[in-house]
């Protein structure tokens, strides 16, 4: 579990849409909470113990509140549902402290976002920041209709109303064109930014793919696809050393290297265990990590400089962690 989570209150819970809720929250010690990049999520426990994470969609110059929503699933094993079911103002939570890995690019020449139902969330926050900065950007949002879209009152005043364009019940066949359009005006420099269902994502990055650099395209996941398979090159088991202390653990084909570390005493901060996250991200000295997870960007990835160890493995018989 993650380490440094607080206590919160809830001060306020409103219907956004079909089946999504958000919820205001303030920290309950009276401090003000620490500021974020948007694009930042937080692991939230919910009254049923489960803790999953959602993204931070209020103003991130706003260090009073924290506001996040939650889409209520319908195979729910426990979190959604109970911030639906038993969260009420006055309700105590717990969360953790702001995570990114969905920032906004640093000297980008345009940004371009595009979300679709409660993958809105994060693109809110980076909306309220790029106004805040009068930077340009377009915000593209998908829904099925009015009533399955957040937010919607905010992001149709001023002062989002003039860079949102909203898309209710383009079909399937139908949505690669609009996507096109939407990108049609790209030009060099732009980064687009998406986040919603997995196939949505998938076309956004085919459509974006086609105007812009594969660097210029990032993606927010919060659902765990199945694990990427093991390549021929992964091993079976391999070692683990820390950097710091030269300690080295062995991590049999059972065994995460999240849990090996552990019989060390090494605990990595964790959250949801199955790569989506990046709680568990840590910076790789030497060795070539088997990326398995959901989270890391393309650079990152290729750089191989960090690892997600709740489920990635190693293609060398030694992997030096930055531990
Ligand atoms: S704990 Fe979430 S990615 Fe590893």
């Amino acid at each position: 579990m993650q380490a440094h989570s607080f206590k919160v209150r809830v001060d306020a819970v409103r219907d956004e849409a079909h089946g999504v809720r958000s919820f205001v929250i303030s920290r309950l010690d009276g401090l003000p909470f620490e500021s974020y990049e948007p694009g930042a999520h937080i692991d939230v426990t919910s009254p049923s113990g489960v803790t999953r994470q959602y993204s931070l969609c209020g103003d991130p110059d706003c260090r009073d509140a924290h506001l996040f929503a939650v889409k209520k699933e319908t195979r729910s094993r426990g979190g959604s549902r109970s911030l639906h079911d038993d969260v009420q103002i006055g309700t105590e939570l717990s969360v953790g402290a702001p995570r990114n890995l969905f920032r906004l690019a640093e000297g980008a020449r345009g940004h371009l976002l595009i979300g679709a139902g409660i993958g809105i969330t994060p693109l809110l926050s980076m909306a309220y920041r790029l106004i805040r900065t009068n930077t340009p950007f377009e915000l593209h949002y998908f829904a099925r209709s009015a009533e399955h879209a957040a937010f919607l009152p905010l992001l149709t005043r001023a002062p989002f109303d003039r860079y949102v364009t909203l898309h209710f019940g383009i079909e399937p066949d139908a949505l690669d064109a609009v996507l096109d359009a939407c990108l049609a005006d790209a030009r060099q420099g732009t980064h687009a930014y998406t986040c919603g269902p997995v196939a949505f994502m998938d076309r956004v990055v085919a459509a974006g793919e086609a105007r812009l650099p594969a660097d210029a395209i990032h993606l927010e996941r919060f659902a765990a696809q199945p694990l990427a398979p093991a390549s021929d090159a992964t091993l079976d088991s391999f070692d683990v050393q820390l950097a710091s202390t030269g300690q080295t653990v062995r991590v049999d084909g059972k065994t995460s290297i999240v849990e090996a570390l552990a019989t060390i005493g090494i605990e990595v901060d964790t959250s949801c265990g199955e790569g989506v996250c990046g709680t568990c991200m840590v910076d790789v000295v030497s060795g070539e990590p088997e990326h398995r997870d959901h989270c890391l960007s393309k650079a990152e990835r290729a750089s191989n400089s960090v690892i997600c160890c709740c489920v990635s493995r190693s293609r060398s018989p030694v992997l030096v962690l930055d531990l």
